[in-house]
């Protein structure tokens, strides 16, 4: 295949982006400037846990279309598209995206580029960025205007990496105003997709700004679908009604949908809370921060979750932690994932330690993680080890082992038979049945 794709950050979008283009059949280098996630992903260990992923990283290894490199010389050296896939995280004690990895690798790579080439970013950026980056690439790069930039949102999610990258629902392409670039920007990242285009994917042209936007609207509605229920949780919980009752009947009117209307915990992670942040911090700075306001508002019903979720876990323990034992179930901010950046699980779990409980937690895959983000909270190495003992037990993120668990097992283990479930994932006729004294959010 023609074109040779290096990959600008190998964390979970370039890690992916990497193995499945090397799968597709081109020529990857993925670049990091982690030596130790070099040579790890080198060897075919992949750093983190995504369901589906270490046999194409291996795979890829083994046909030898795909290496790792921590030098942005072999990286301009070897590439025609490199694609950025740094991450953009919160800032600390801001609600802004801290752009300096971005920044900080176009820097380095734009000097370099000494032949026709297209960057293609695919990070999550404040919209104006990729305006301003393209004026980097202009002031840098030898190859002057043969180093055009395309902006193209990646929308994958965890646990779910592999198949959103080689299935999107849409692939995005943001081009340059200049009319040239925008035809060879356009040309270049329709070869690069081509099996997915031939499979039917939608290919939509935009300027930058709108392609910058598309990611953080859709991440923001996303964030305010789960919130929306959230909030009718709030309401069911006043009125003793029930909220996945609700949930269900709403989502088979075609235009709500059933997706993102789960109930329970709320969201986390390394992309929705950050970036309705960003967004709301960007709008602020183009003095549009109005129109995003009820971003606000979605946070807070989100945060709102977590706090309910301490104070009932406390009524049930007559109004106080100290002295009593709970186990958690889930430290990862979802199923299928490793990833605790703000957990609601590792939140609740922090807080109810901080309050004086004893608190015991298991996670299928994120325990490594979460020892590392809470050292303060034990840490057991199975479901019926985390509730040894427990006063209550705390279901907060649904990995399928959790929603499977049989009552009986845990009944025989535990001091008291309390279960809160934070993610509306259990049936409540069964655990009652064992003799559970079963509680949910949003529901009576
Ligand atoms: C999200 C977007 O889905 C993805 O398109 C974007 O590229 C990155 O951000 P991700 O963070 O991997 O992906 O997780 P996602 O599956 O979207 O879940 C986000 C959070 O929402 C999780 O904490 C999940 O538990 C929560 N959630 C999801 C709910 O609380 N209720 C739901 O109904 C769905």
């Amino acid at each position: 295949m023609a074109h040779r794709l290096t990959v600008i950050g190998t964390g979970y979008l370039g890690a992916t982006h990497a193995a499945c283009m090397a799968d597709l059949g081109f020529e990857v280098l993925g670049l990091d400037v982690d030596e130790e996630k070099v040579a790890r992903l080198s060897a075919g260990d992949l750093p983190f846990y995504e369901p589906g992923l270490e046999p194409l990283l291996r795979r890829g290894l083994a046909s030898g279309r795909l290496r790792f490199t921590s030098s942005y010389a072999e990286a301009a050296e070897f590439g025609d598209v490199h694609f950025l896939c740094v991450g953009t995280p919160q800032k600390a004690g801001e609600y802004a995206a801290d752009l300096s990895y971005v920044n900080g690798a176009v820097d380095a790579l734009a000097p370099l580029l000494r032949r026709p080439c297209l960057l293609v970013g695919k990070s999550t950026v404040p919209v104006g960025t990729a305006e301003r980056l393209a004026g980097t690439l202009a002031r840098l790069a030898p190859a002057g205007g043969d180093a055009v930039l395309a902006w193209n949102p990646e929308f994958l999610r965890e646990g779910f990496a592999v198949q959103d990258t080689l299935h999107p629902d849409r692939i995005v392409a943001g081009l340059p105003a200049e009319q040239g670039a925008a035809e060879h920007a356009e040309k270049v990242l329709r070869e690069v997709y081509a099996t997915m285009l031939a499979a039917g994917v939608p290919f939509i042209t935009a300027d930058y700004p709108t392609s910058e936007l598309v990611k953080v609207s859709a991440n923001a509605f996303l964030a305010t679908k789960i919130s929306f229920i959230n909030a009718m949780a709030e309401v069911c919980e006043a009125a003793h009604a029930d909220v996945t009752k609700l949930s269900e009947a709403l989502s088979y009117d075609d235009r709500i949908g059933g997706r993102f209307l789960g109930p329970g915990l709320g969201f986390g992670g390394g992309c929705l809370p950050k970036d309705i942040r960003a967004f709301m911090a960007r709008a602020g700075e183009l003095g549009a921060d109005q129109a995003l306001t009820f971003l606000r508002e979605v946070d807070e019903i989100n945060i709102r979750r977590r706090i309910r979720m301490v104070d009932l876990a406390r009524q049930q323990l007559g109004g106080s932690f100290i002295g009593r034992t709970v186990g958690v179930l889930g430290a990862a901010f979802k199923p299928d994932s490793d990833d605790v950046r703000d957990s609601p699980a590792l939140d609740v779990a922090a807080s109810i330690r901080a309050q004086g409980g004893k608190v015991t937690v298991y996670d299928p895959q994120a325990m490594r993680n979460a020892r590392r983000a809470q050292p303060s909270l034990d840490f057991a190495d199975s479901t019926l080890s985390a509730v040894r003992g427990a006063h209550v037990v705390l279901l907060l993120t649904e990995w399928k082992v959790f929603r499977e668990m049989d009552p009986g097992d845990l009944a025989e283990v535990v001091a008291e038979r309390s279960i809160l479930d934070g993610r509306n994932a259990l049936d409540p006729e069964l655990w009652r049945a064992a003799g559970w004294n079963y509680r949910a959010l949003g529901r009576p």
